[in-house]
């Protein structure tokens, strides 16, 4: 079973030709209002994969709560620990350009007061991996790394949206996922300075034993463990509508993967390949993909 803990909203999506400058309003075409939040669409998209999925977040109690977890529900994620905590629900506001590039905001609500105590030590028990983001409570996330370790569970975190992590944290991580600006960051606050992305991977990976996973986009995915060579892949070709939640989907299908046993370079693949079928379509969970259709889409890509 994989565990997700974090964030939980509503998305209010806006299409528009180009994103608003500061200062600026923009006319945008149709709006869309849908669940979304980088941990329940990790745990959406790591079900729909045909994972066994827990995940543990905390609704508002406002007249938005129902709504975030709709596609949950729907999709079959165990969500006998979701939290009903008093005040909003989080919600995102979300600016998609004809290119498919966003802009976000979110007010996170319920979702600042998410605690480690909320998991059970008897859903860690039974899970095999714990995922995190860090659109919650950086320091719950720690608290609960180290409980997880101690369990025996695989850690992976995505540094999304991106902060400076504590080297007690990277300690207990095994799996670290971030795109270019979210390297740029840890990196940074870890004083780690010299060299390209990847050297910067590398030295992740050496200094923490862990794996280190940089997403791309449309350059793909370059991934480091320690004392190896960097593993490198392509991304899938797919016609961009709406990037929103695309690294939401690499981390829950990429993690979904590693749990079934893929070796590396697999568990990259299947994500890479199910984070582009999820640019094809507006929104966030709406467009993650079953497993049969990952499949299809990864056997094309390996031609
Ligand atoms: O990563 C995309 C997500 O970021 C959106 O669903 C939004 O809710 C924000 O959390």
């Amino acid at each position: 079973m994989l565990l997700v803990f974090g964030s939980i909203n509503v998305d209010i999506a806006f299409e528009t030709d180009r994103l608003p400058q500061a200062g600026q309003t923009v006319l945008g075409g149709t709006y869309r209002v849908s669940p979304g939040g980088k941990g329940a669409n990790q745990a959406h998209a790591a079900q729909r994969d045909g994972m066994k999925t827990t995940f543990i977040g905390a609704l508002g109690t406002d007249s938005m709560a129902a709504q975030a977890s709709t596609l949950l529900e729907q999709a079959g994620v165990d969500l006998n620990w979701l939290q009903h905590l008093p005040g909003q629900t989080g919600c995102a506001g979300i600016v998609v350009d004809s290119n498919g590039e966003n802009q976000i905001v979110v007010a996170p609500g319920a979702n600042q007061s998410l605690r480690a105590a909320h998991v059970p030590d008897s859903v860690l028990a039974g899970a095999d991996a714990l995922l995190l983001q860090m659109e919650t409570e950086p320091l719950e996330n720690a608290a609960l790394a180290e409980r997880a370790k101690q369990h025996g569970c695989l850690v992976v975190l995505n540094n999304a949206p991106a902060q400076p992590l504590q080297p007690e944290l990277m300690r207990v991580v095994d799996v670290l996922i971030m795109n270019q600006h979210e390297l740029a960051v840890t990196a940074n606050a870890l004083e780690i300075k010299d060299g390209d992305a990847t050297d910067q991977l590398q030295l992740l990976a050496e200094r923490f034993s862990l794996t280190s996973v940089l997403t791309l986009g449309e350059r793909g995915v370059v991934a480091c463990k320690p004392n190896a060579s960097p593993v490198t892949l392509p991304a899938s070709h797919v016609q961009v509508v709406d990037t929103t939640g695309a690294g939401d989907t690499f981390a829950g299908v990429f993690t979904a993967a590693l749990v079934k046993g893929s070796t590396l370079e697999d568990a990259l693949a299947r994500g890479v390949v199910a984070a582009g079928l999820s640019c094809s379509q507006h929104g966030a969970q709406i467009a993650q993909p079953l497993r049969d259709e990952t499949d299809l889409a990864l056997a094309a890509y390996r031609r």
